[in-house]
């Protein structure tokens, strides 16, 4: 596994658990001296336990020498980062490249080259083209394979994954592909055989449509809220439809992370080398932006509109619960924007708040919810952490300059924090 971040670790530790020995190896000697001392270099629920198995049962090692493992190895993954080229938005494939030519020049054998890593149409070629400019003799197939694993179930995701998508024509690489994932399959898991071009648009396809999917319902929350509708029962009423399903459909601050942002960004960028551009992303991707700015003059309005020397107690930093991930999170925009108004920020949050430190210096980070909102004008559910969700709400206002609520998230059924005390809005209701 070349690359040990979020999708190489987890996919290592899955994969080992399966019975496969697995190595895996990236270039940063801290993470892998790190793993090696058994801590994990990310927030992933379960993920601690299970590399902890199989490292004792000798399944799984890490190192820095990817020369070493990927002699003799029947598949090499590629799962390395493909974050967002700057300036122009196409995925950087530096990264890939590099791990491509290191593994060229480290093979002993016949083998099959996986990439796991998000790329685009016509990267697996340009693999191909590499191998055979470093050794024209070698015998490799090279194959795409897409990965779904969402921060906070990711494990759950690996070993029950809805589809499994595997891109490559030739025969060999599809065997093994199909020993290397048999365990899955046994599971019921379909898996889906597509050419390497086809797989590769599938996953940007995919998550350009998710990225749609929960901007299509941020705007209907912004119309709910000008006409008096609930954007929570529209949700129930459209996703109860089994064509159209009621995953992505919660209003909120607008979609973060490390993968639709840059994903839907890199989509468009293909779209436009080849002269075919996908409108409907274009507006995605403004709509989702600007959404998250208006989602700081939202809470500049609850103040009454002027925040200026106001303290706004900030609940939830990441971009989702359960992951410590703070790649183009929502509250890095909202955060900015109250600063910008003259508002100091306290800000809670049960994993993101290290990796926040580095990227928000002006911020008071608190032990808990009732310590951010002590003496503070509003307090803003930013993500829907779990322990966020039985706040007691008398005790938080009793603590609040004015008790101000505006919940990101639909948390809270508003009669509920009106009882408390709190001036109260929320998305679409
Ligand atoms: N994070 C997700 O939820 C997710 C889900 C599906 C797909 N993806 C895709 O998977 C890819 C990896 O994402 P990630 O979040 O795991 O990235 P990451 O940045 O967490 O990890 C990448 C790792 O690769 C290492 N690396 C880079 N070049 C190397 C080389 N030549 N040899 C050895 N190690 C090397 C880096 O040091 C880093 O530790 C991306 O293309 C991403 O779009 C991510």
């Amino acid at each position: 596994m070349i690359g040990s971040g979020y999708v190489g670790l987890v996919s290592g530790a899955c994969f080992s658990d399966f019975g496969h020995d697995v190595i895996c190896v990236d270039k940063d000697a801290s993470k892998i001296a790190a793993l090696e001392a058994g801590k994990m270099p990310i927030f992933e629920p379960g993920l601690d336990k299970l590399v902890e198995t199989n490292v004792a049962a000798g399944r799984l090692s890490f190192t820095t020498d990817l020369k070493a493992a990927v002699a003799g190895a029947d598949a090499v993954f590629i799962a390395v980062g493909t974050p967002s080229r700057r300036g122009d938005g196409h995925a950087d494939l530096t990264y890939v490249f590099e791990a491509t030519r290191e593994i060229a020049a480290a093979i002993t054998g016949p083998t099959v080259i996986v990439t796991k890593s998000t790329v685009p149409v016509g990267t697996g070629d340009t693999d191909v083209a590499i191998l055979h400019d470093v050794d024209p003799g070698l015998d490799v197939g090279v194959v795409s394979k897409p990965e779904v694993l969402r921060d906070g179930a990711a494990i759950g995701d690996f070993t029950r994954p809805d589809r499994i998508v595997i891109g490559t024509d030739d025969a060999r690489a599809q065997q093994v592909m199909r020993d290397v994932y048999r365990p899955l399959y046994l599971n019921e898991s379909p898996i889906l055989f597509t050419g390497r071009r086809t797989s590769e648009l599938i996953k940007y396809a995919a998550n350009a449509f998710l990225a749609t999917k929960i901007t299509f319902i941020n705007e209907i929350a912004d119309l709910c809220e000008a006409v008096g509708a609930n954007v929570q029962d529209v949700s129930r009423g459209i996703g109860l439809d089994n064509r159209i399903g009621s995953k992505f459909l919660h209003a909120g601050p607008g979609y973060g992370g490390s993968c639709f942002p840059k994903d839907t960004l890199a989509l468009l960028k293909t779209a436009e080398d080849y002269e075919t551009p996908i409108r409907i992303v274009e507006a995605v991707v403004q709509v989702n932006d600007s959404r998250k700015r208006a989602m700081g003059r939202k809470v500049i309005q609850a103040l009454g509109g002027d925040a200026k020397g106001k303290a706004v107690a900030v609940l939830g930093l990441t971009f989702k619960p359960n992951t410590d991930d703070m790649r183009d999170a929502p509250s890095l925009a909202i955060v900015q924007s109250l600063l910008d108004a003259g508002a100091t920020v306290r800000a809670h949050d049960p994993e993101g708040m290290e990796i926040a430190k580095t990227m928000m210096a002006s911020v008071t980070y608190c032990g808990d919810a009732y310590e951010a909102a002590a003496g503070a004008d509003a307090v803003v559910i930013v993500t829907e952490w779990d322990i966020y969700r039985a706040l007691d709400l008398k005790r938080l206002a009793a603590t609040m300059a004015g008790p101000v609520m505006v919940d990101l998230r639909n948390v809270y059924p508003p009669a509920e924090v009106e009882r408390a005390g709190f001036a109260y809005s929320s998305i679409g209701r």
